[in-house]
């Protein structure tokens, strides 16, 4: 396998933090891949995954545990339209806050289950953020995505 020379980011997100997150990383990583593509999930569906890219997912989580509205298509058509996915590589930033300490972070966690349950293959462990620990999400998770993109290369290179 050789290494995909793009790097799409899935955003899901309510009130911006995770497409701020991804933009940060965008310019941020530039440096580590030729493309680097930020895109919103609404609208989307499994077809998304047939790129040859290296992929993040990056969503938030709301209501009681649930990925965002905008995230809502494309985490369904996963199950309603179900295709092995065993060349999607990934990785997933978690932005949650630990003042709902039940379903802290769930958002990425149901994402990461679904493609894991298709066959995709996660590269790291899932990032979480914590709303609550005070620390800047795109600092941390730009920190995070460099580390991540360098193991991601290496490993399907
Ligand atoms: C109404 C509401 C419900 C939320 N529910 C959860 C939750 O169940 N679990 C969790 O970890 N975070 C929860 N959060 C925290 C958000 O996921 C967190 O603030 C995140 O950084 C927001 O990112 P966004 O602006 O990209 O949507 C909730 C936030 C709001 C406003």
């Amino acid at each position: 396998m050789s290494a995909p020379a793009k790097l799409l980011i899935l955003v899901g997100t309510m009130t911006n933090t995770a497409e701020y997150v991804a933009q940060a990383i965008e310019i941020d990583c530039a440096d580590l891949v030729s493309t680097i593509e930020v895109r919103l999930m609404d609208g989307l569906d499994i077809q998304v995954f047939e790129e040859d890219a290296l992929y993040v997912i990056c969503s938030s989580t709301h209501g009681s545990g649930d990925v965002p509205d905008n995230a809502r298509h494309l985490y369904e058509s996963l199950a309603s339209e179900p295709r092995y996915l065993g060349s999607v590589r990934y990785g997933v930033i978690a932005l949650g806050d630990s003042a709902y300490p039940q379903t802290f972070c769930n958002g990425g966690l149901r994402f990461d289950e679904r493609l894991a349950d298709l066959g995709a293959v996660r590269i790291g462990d899932v990032f979480r953020h914590d709303a609550s620990a005070g620390t800047e999400p795109e600092v941390v998770c730009t920190a995070w995505a460099r580390e991540w993109l360098a193991l991601a290369l290496n490993v399907t290179a």
